[in-house]
Parts: structure tokens; sequence; C-alpha cells
């Protein structure tokens, strides 16, 4: 898992028929704990290939982003898209298309945070309600060799927040500052929580 990918390196054709799903890591695999480590070249083919089948991985799981930790790859690469109904009104916020991201950096811009329900393909069945920075900055390297540098707030914030966090081991039950919010999807639906209220109990440090 920590070596040269092989599978992708050795194959020098095409996946026959496409793309292939990958198995996804689930919380307790130690390569979700590892720092993943830097592509060296970003227009590698196999590199391609990997971000394809993760693409191909996360819609089938039903997932807005994907790091290639969670396929038992160590590398920092990540795949993220967000959607037009999941944004805030924030400036900054806004609809993404699909991206993938090389060797991909985050910084935060201010101290403002809030709170937001998150979900992991590693972690399934679970939400937690998670502090993230409302507004970052962040810069990868496409898969052509392009440097892509974005502002973001709000859920497109979040996204990245979570996915680059993939990538130096960090899972985001590790983030949640009260571990009454982590809980089952289904219970979530039958008992919907009142965040704020268990917020505000926890809040006076
Ligand atoms: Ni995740």
């Amino acid at each position: 898992m920590l070596g040269f990918p092989l599978l992708y390196r050795k194959r020098p054709e095409p996946h026959i028929g496409g793309m292939a799903l990958l198995k996804i890591a689930r919380m307790g695999h130690p390569v979700l704990r590892a720092r993943a480590a830097e592509i060296e070249d970003p227009q590698a083919p196999w590199v391609r290939r990997l971000v394809e089948d993760m693409i191909e991985t996360m819609e089938d799981a039903g997932g807005t982003g994907i790091a290639a930790p969670q396929v038992h790859l160590s590398y920092r690469i990540v795949v993220f898209r967000v959607d037009a109904d999941r944004i805030t009104d924030l400036p900054g916020d806004s609809e993404q298309a699909l991206t993938a991201l090389i060797n991909p950096i985050v910084e935060p811009v201010g101290s403002e945070r809030a709170y937001g329900w998150e979900g992991c393909l590693s972690v399934p069945g679970l939400r937690g309600v998670v502090p993230r920075y409302l507004t970052v900055r962040y810069r990868g390297i496409d898969l052509d060799g392009n440097r892509i540098e974005r502002e973001a707030a709000g859920f497109h914030a979040r996204v990245v927040q979570h996915e680059f966090d993939h990538l130096d081991g960090i899972l985001y039950p590790q983030r949640m500052t009260d571990h009454r919010l982590l809980v089952f999807t289904e219970e979530l639906q039958r008992h919907p929580i009142d965040v704020a209220a268990i917020l505000a109990e926890s809040e006076p440090r």
C-alpha cells in the first residue's frame, strides 16, 4: 500500500472495458492514518487511470469526494465536486465541477470556523458535526499539469478540508469537538438532533 502502486504502473494499456471500482479502506486500516506521498509526475498515465477509477468508485458509493488513501493507495491525490444543492449563500461557496488535484495544499483565510455535518466513505453509516474553517485558499496540480488555485467558503471549503485531511492521515471524527454528535445516519433520520443546543452545552470552555 505504501510502495509503488504496481497495479497502475505495470499496466501499459487502458483497462479493458474502461474503469474499475476500487475497494474502499475503512477506519482502522493503517493506510488511513499514514501521511500520503507526493506525486512526482502528475501527468504520469497511471495517475490519470487512478483518478478515473477513484471517480468511478466515488460515484458508485455516492460520495462527493474521495482521496487516494481511501482506495489503499497512499498518494497525495484527491477528487471532489460540489453540487448546487449543497452550497450555502456565503460568497466563495460555489458549485464546483468534478476536480482532481495532485499534491494539494490548503490554508485558512481568517480564523472563523463553522460546524457542519460530515460523512465519509471510510466511516460508513455514520455522520458527525465537525468544525471547519469557513473560508480557505487551496491549490494543486491538475491531470494536465496545470496549477489550480481557488478560494472556497462554506460547503466547498468543508469538502476541501475533509479530503485534504485524508492525505495527512486524519479522519473527520478526529476533528470533532463533541462526540455526542457522532451518530448513525439511520438514527439521525429517526431522531433529529438539535445541534445548536448540544454545542451550546459544550461551548462554555
Ligand atoms: Ni472522507
